[in-house]
């Protein structure tokens, strides 16, 4: 199998005449371009060549992780490269061009995520205390090479990295973004792929938005016209659709692989009408309404006094929850215009004790901190910095997800065909220049776990329109949950931003040029 790899890439490489952009200054680590930026780099002036001999070696004793994620390498190395890189655990020692993954301390601090790359003229060695750093120092390694690594389909090389030593590990415990599979559905491949982009940037949570006034995205065994009935809309009329538990779970493993944790969002007691039209008893008054397929929002509430309501929303939250390895449950709870603010309470505090009895912690947006939060609880800053501290003030932590800053279906400028502008335009420099420690005064670092950019759906009907709105925010986000603030600026980011155009042309994705960033022009 390897000598076919060699002998194509003999051939294909013969066939291509220059060498592409991109190959320059090699030897010069700290010239790299990765997002998001590492924490420390020292370059040591050589520089490390893959080859047709180069392999992927797993260090002996490794738990079975290793050698999953040293086959995700290969996976990504081999279809461009035509090198055959194998995955060898039978302990044998790695040569010249070799890439060796070991678990194990590099020094403290690199903590769950962090990893340590050592890179000399022979050898490529990345370690890390846990295998999740690992699959993190994979991205760097992709991102070290040139972009073309991207491509399935194999490029011209030399595949050269600068030798010296990274040392690297995230600022913020939760980097994430959210998918809105509700007003427009997408289905299980759509989500892969997302989950694909995360794990370039090293992004370690997907949120899902997996219910709302539109559609119901997510079978439930016990209340099967949730999906049978409530799945069948979306905004505009379409016809929808939703996860089998299979589909989901099959999710949740594709991104357990890549060290992301799926948060599952059922919303509520709002947002609910794609339940309500399916089941009467669910509503006051025990009348169905009719399906839905606007964008208004805060018209629907479930029966907050209603025993049949806790009993569904205990078989829904118990059926997600056995699902999903992840420790929270997203219960929603915004935008309840039409739920009176005692019954809200009431609905909220019983809702959080389902989750928990279910093994889960519970999330929600930012106005379940007007109730009793339950201790583990995390409050998502979304509109209203004021329900955020009083989250805090009742001992919970904040997610931040402004959405002035951070929601990625906001147009970039007045000209942007798809999204929305009710909180704001969000240019890319506007979504990278922000500090989630300072935006709040009275939230302090150790009172947020982290970043999460929200991605609705009301305007975006393919997964193409999707990635025009994500693309090319997300690696900012990423590099604000990652790297410490003193350490990013936008003037320094940019440079780095416009040298992934050509890394996001090789993965098909189709970005949003920003002016304010100096791209290479398509296809060069
Ligand atoms: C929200 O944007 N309604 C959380």
């Amino acid at each position: 199998m390897k000598k076919l790899y060699l002998i194509m890439t003999a051939i294909t490489v013969a066939l291509m005449s220059c060498q592409p952009a991109g190959t320059k200054g090699q030897t010069d680590l700290t010239g790299n371009n990765i997002i998001p930026r590492p924490r420390s780099v020292v370059s040591t002036g050589g520089s490390f060549v893959l080859t047709g001999r180069s392999d992927i070696f797993v260090m002996p004793g490794s738990p079975e992780e290793v050698a999953v994620t040293g086959s995700f390498l290969a996976g990504k190395l081999n279809p461009s490269t035509g090198l055959g890189l194998e995955v060898i655990t039978d302990g044998s020692k790695p040569g010249k061009g070799d890439i060796l993954l070991a678990i194990g301390e590099a020094g403290s601090g690199l903590g769950d995520e962090g990893y340590e790359l050592v890179i000399t003229e022979k050898v490529l060695t990345l370690t890390a205390e846990k295998p999740a750093g690992l699959f993190r120092g994979i991205q760097t390694i992709r991102q070290l090479l040139p972009p073309g690594i991207e491509a399935d389909t194999i490029q011209p090389g030399p595949w050269a990295i600068p030798t010296g030593t990274i040392r690297d590990w995230p600022e913020y415990g939760h980097r994430g973004e959210m998918l809105d599979v509700s007003r427009h559905f997408f289905g299980p491949e759509d989500v892969k792929r997302f989950i694909d982009h995360l794990a370039l940037y090293k992004m370690n949570v997907l949120h899902l938005h997996l219910s709302d006034d539109q559609g119901w995205r997510i079978e439930i065994k016990s209340w099967p016209n949730l999906t049978a009935h409530g799945g069948k809309t979306e905004v505009g009329g379409g016809e929808g659709g939703y996860f089998t538990q299979e589909e989901y779970s099959d999710i949740v493993r594709y991104a357990g692989e890549r060290y992301i944790t799926i948060i599952p969002e059922i919303d509520m007691p709002s947002h609910t009408n794609a339940a309500l039209s399916s089941y009467a008893e669910l509503n006051i008054g025990g009348k169905a309404t009719e399906p839905y397929t606007g964008t208004d929002v805060g018209f629907s509430t479930l029966d907050t006094r209603s025993e049949t309501t806790y009993k569904f929303i205990d078989d829904v939250v118990r059926e997600i929850a056995a699902l999903t390895p992840g420790q929270y449950f997203h219960i929603g709870g915004d935008e309840s215009h039409s739920t009176k603010i005692d019954d809200y309470i009431y609905f909220v505090n019983r809702v959080q004790d389902i989750v928990l009895s279910h093994g889960k912690s519970v999330t929600g947006w930012d106005e379940i901190a007007n109730a009793t939060l339950r201790p583990g609880a995390v409050v998502q800053y979304w509109a209203k910095a004021g329900n955020a501290v009083k989250g805090v003030n009742q001992g919970a932590k904040v997610l931040m997800s402004p959405c002035k800053y951070a929601y990625t279906d906001m147009k970039y400028d007045s000209t942007t065909v798809l999204g929305l502008s009710w909180a704001a335009y969000i240019e890319v420099d506007d979504a990278y220049n922000w500090d989630p420690a300072t935006l709040v005064p009275e939230i302090s670092k150790e009172n947020i776990v982290g970043v999460q950019a929200p991605l609705w759906a009301e305007t975006i009907e393919t997964f193409k329109d999707a990635e025009y709105l994500i693309f090319p925010r997300l690696p900012g986000y990423a590099e604000i949950g990652w790297t410490p603030s003193d350490m990013r600026s936008w003037d320094e980011y940019r440079v780095r931003l416009a040298a992934h155009g050509k890394r996001m042309e090789m993965l098909g994705i189709g970005f949003y040029r920003s002016p304010l960033v100096e791209w290479a022009q398509p296809g060069r």
